[in-house]
């Protein structure tokens, strides 16, 4: 059903959305088949399952024509190097996205299918992907990092092109910083 013109309150500090729409957790083990080091993704499921990102949304509906927003918070940390991430997802009609980043640092991972681009998020970075580009958002500070998504509602999310294509490179938590390894290094 549509919803009624609204105002929608954001809390930059708590990472919510008023008033709230579904939320969804994804813990360690809803992350299978993406991590570089299957053996070390085990390990962390084992212990704990950690939340590794939370997505709130708006009430405004996943249907086409629509304007959709949510709020991702992902924790910071990393498995064997690699640092955490959401699944990513590539939208089937290829339509576009923004992100806001609101808070923590964290970097916006772009794949084409042959070139990736990587737009550093931080409070107040507005990335932008354009059709065609799948996305993952990656932590790479010390604390959770907060980013507001807004996308056509028909644009759907297609999880299963990234497990057969990868994300270009992999991002890992280096001596002096954020380091990029190629998908062809696995
Ligand atoms: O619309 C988006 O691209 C975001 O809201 C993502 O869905 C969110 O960040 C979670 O990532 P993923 O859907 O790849 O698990
Ligand atoms: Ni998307």
């Amino acid at each position: 059903l549509p919803v009624p013109p609204m105002s929608i309150r954001f809390d930059p500090a708590g990472g919510t959305l008023q008033p709230e729409g579904p939320t969804l957790t994804r813990r360690m083990s809803d992350l299978e088949g993406l991590f570089r080091d299957h053996a070390a993704w085990e390990q962390a499921v084992a212990d704990g399952d950690p939340v590794v990102y939370s997505v709130v949304s708006s009430r405004v509906p996943e249907v086409e024509r629509e304007l959709p927003q949510s709020i991702t918070t992902i924790q910071p940390g990393s498995t064997a190097g690699e640092l955490w991430m959401t699944k990513g997802h590539q939208h089937p009609n290829h339509q576009g996205e923004i992100y806001l980043g609101i808070s923590g640092h964290g970097g916006l991972l772009m794949f084409n299918g042959t070139e990736t681009e990587w737009v550093d998020m931080t409070p107040g970075t507005i990335g932008y992907m354009p059709p065609g580009w799948a996305h993952r958002s990656i932590n790479v500070g010390d604390e959770p990092y907060s980013f507001l998504a807004v996308y056509p509602g028909g644009a759907g999310h297609d999880y299963g092109w990234v497990l057969e294509h990868g994300m270009g490179r992999r991002v890992l938590a280096g001596e002096t910083g954020v380091e990029f390894v190629d998908y062809s290094a696995d």
